[in-house]
């Protein structure tokens, strides 16, 4: 199906909000700094902006975890500095875009702290309460996304509450319609105010199963991971086609819901005519590095042509009906250079590979913060100096698994998610000119030679090449809506794909290895339109090489 939405033919670009331009020294980025970067994400060729969530939260997961959905964090601004972005962002084209984290409220929303003070209260029903097992413990054996249980015992119920997340990310009762209409009604608040759209959190776990039971365990906790138990149970699309019905449709956005649990084969009840969201984003490609479900201290050695599957069957997934978010970092990533060259090498042209790669493929890319510019994880020397709730989870786990206190902290290094919510590095002043204050997080101390201003003005660098891929992106209509192939789908060095539509035929080839990939004879013909090395490939790709070909 040929794309016709607006949304289809641009790059959408995320902004953690915390991280990315702080304007008032408080050390925590704001929606003026942002509204302050417009023309540098126009000049990128962004079309939209994510930003992750924005309301008032107490912050325990830096926003996803809400305590007042129509309002903004006083960290962030106020609702007029939400309304001059978005005003701001139109008047640039531009639409932004809101995450809506619907699985589950903060303790701290008035909700639930009505709802945990009594049995019988008119929230009562709108979160997941149950009453022990026999003996005290908890309903079930269930392992919270984060690590620990799920349940959290509550004195004032004498009855546990489940949280998929944190202790202080209570679920809420999607099967209480009043719950719904709640949310409904403030997701269509921030449509009036001209919003383009959402990205909608954790949303495979709205449903939860008709019985709770106890999982096989899988770890030493003997607990089993929450996701396994309830992600995707059947009944969910009844709650989602209601919400497109009272809140989606009608409108010009895309929604974008994130979507772990769900396979390519079950796409087409998600997306496309007949499904719910506009796109979703996969797991498998990102996944790669794991054996089992996201455990970090259970990472295994991977070969090029596992990702090259996933991608690939994601391509094939919706090439009849339905459209993918493109991506390789966002806010619950490590930086991707460093995710996907494990072995390391010249990270400005790994950078360049993977942007090669995003822009390439079919569907709308999602850049993440300061992927443009190539930025790279962050290695502390302790785990507290982490901040990310997560990782601290992630680390004990590994303890209990039996690791050492100093493989724990390699398996956060590798994985955590403080490696994306460094400041953005826009200069080679104090803290990358994020902030004039402290910064909530340390930038990254590669700051001094990675950081926009620097790559603007080299002509060279991952930021321009970026700038230049987009642009060839948007005005090459063979990669907008050009059928996919695989190509050279054995080969454990080069990544290798082509894009036909008509008589035109683009050719995309990666090197993923350090070392020289040789290509079969003739394989790249016609006009090289991008690379990355300064000169055409001869009969090899160069380490790490990227380059995209049409054919004549
Ligand atoms: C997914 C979000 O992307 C992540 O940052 C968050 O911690 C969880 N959902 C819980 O809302």
């Amino acid at each position: 199906m040929k794309a016709t939405k607006w949304w289809q033919n641009t790059a959408v670009y995320q902004i953690y909000p915390k991280s990315f331009n702080d304007t008032t020294g408080s050390g925590t980025g704001d929606l003026r700094g942002i509204t302050e970067k417009l023309d540098y994400l126009k000049d990128l060729g962004a079309g939209a902006l994510w930003l992750t969530p924005v309301y008032p939260s107490p912050m325990v997961d830096n926003g996803y975890d809400i305590s007042d959905y129509t309002g903004i964090n006083p960290q962030f601004g106020t609702l007029a500095d939400m309304e001059e972005l978005i005003a701001e962002a139109k008047k640039r084209d531009m639409r932004i875009v809101m995450d809506l984290v619907y699985n589950h409220s903060s303790d701290q929303h008035p909700w639930f702290i009505e709802s945990k003070s009594s049995r019988n209260n008119a929230k009562s029903g709108w979160y997941i309460w149950r009453d022990a097992k026999e003996g005290g413990s908890a309903p079930t054996n269930w392992r919270g996304i984060f690590g620990g249980s799920a349940w959290t015992y509550c004195a004032e119920r004498d009855q546990y509450y489940l949280h998929t997340f944190a202790e202080a990310q209570p679920d809420l009762n999607w099967e209480n319609p009043e719950v719904r209409a709640a949310l409904f009604a403030a997701a269509n608040f921030w449509l009036d105010k001209g919003v383009g759209g959402f990205r909608i959190d954790a949303i495979t776990y709205i449903k939860k199963p008709a019985v709770f039971e106890d999982g096989t365990p899988d770890a030493a906790d003997g607990m089993v991971s929450v996701h396994t138990m309830t992600a995707n149970t059947p009944g969910i699309l009844d709650f989602l086609h209601e919400f497109r019905r009272e809140v989606f449709d009608g409108h010009d956005i895309f929604t974008v819901g994130e979507a772990n649990g769900v396979s390519v084969a079950e796409l087409p009840d998600w997306v496309g005519e007949n499904g719910v969201f506009s796109m979703l984003f996969e797991f498998a490609h990102v996944l790669v590095p794991y054996e089992d479900g996201e455990c970090w201290s259970k990472m295994v050695p991977w070969k090029l042509t596992k990702l090259k599957g996933a991608l690939s069957a994601s391509q094939a997934g919706v090439a009849k009906e339905g459209w993918y978010p493109i991506y390789f970092e966002n806010h619950d990533r490590a930086r991707s250079v460093n995710y996907f060259f494990p072995k390391g090498g010249d990270a400005r042209l790994a950078a360049k590979a993977l942007a090669t790669i995003l822009m390439t493929l079919r569907g709308t890319p999602f850049i993440y913060e300061g992927e443009e510019l190539g930025m790279t994880n962050v290695k502390w020397d302790t785990i507290d100096a982490y901040d990310d709730i997560s990782s601290h989870g992630q680390y004990e786990l590994a303890l209990k698994e039996g690791f050492s206190p100093a493989e724990a902290l390699s398996f956060v290094h590798f994985n955590s998610r403080d490696n994306a919510r460094t400041p953005m590095q826009w200069n080679d002043t104090a803290n990358a000119g994020f902030t004039t204050g402290t910064p909530w997080l340390p930038a990254n101390e590669n700051y001094h030679t990675i950081n926009a201003a620097a790559e603007e003005a080299d002509a060279d660098s991952v930021l321009n090449y970026y700038k230049q891929i987009i642009r060839l992106r948007k005005t090459n209509p063979v990669l907008l809506n050009g059928v996919y192939e695989e190509l050279l789908a054995e080969n454990e060095q080069i990544y290798a794909f082509s894009r036909t539509e008509g008589n035109r035929r683009i050719v995309t080839a990666v090197n993923f290895s350090a070392e020289e990939a040789q290509l079969p004879a003739g394989f790249l013909r016609g006009v090289r339109l991008i690379g990355s090395y300064a000169d055409a490939p001869k009969a090899a790709l160069r380490p790490l090489e990227a380059v995209v070909y049409e054919e004549e």
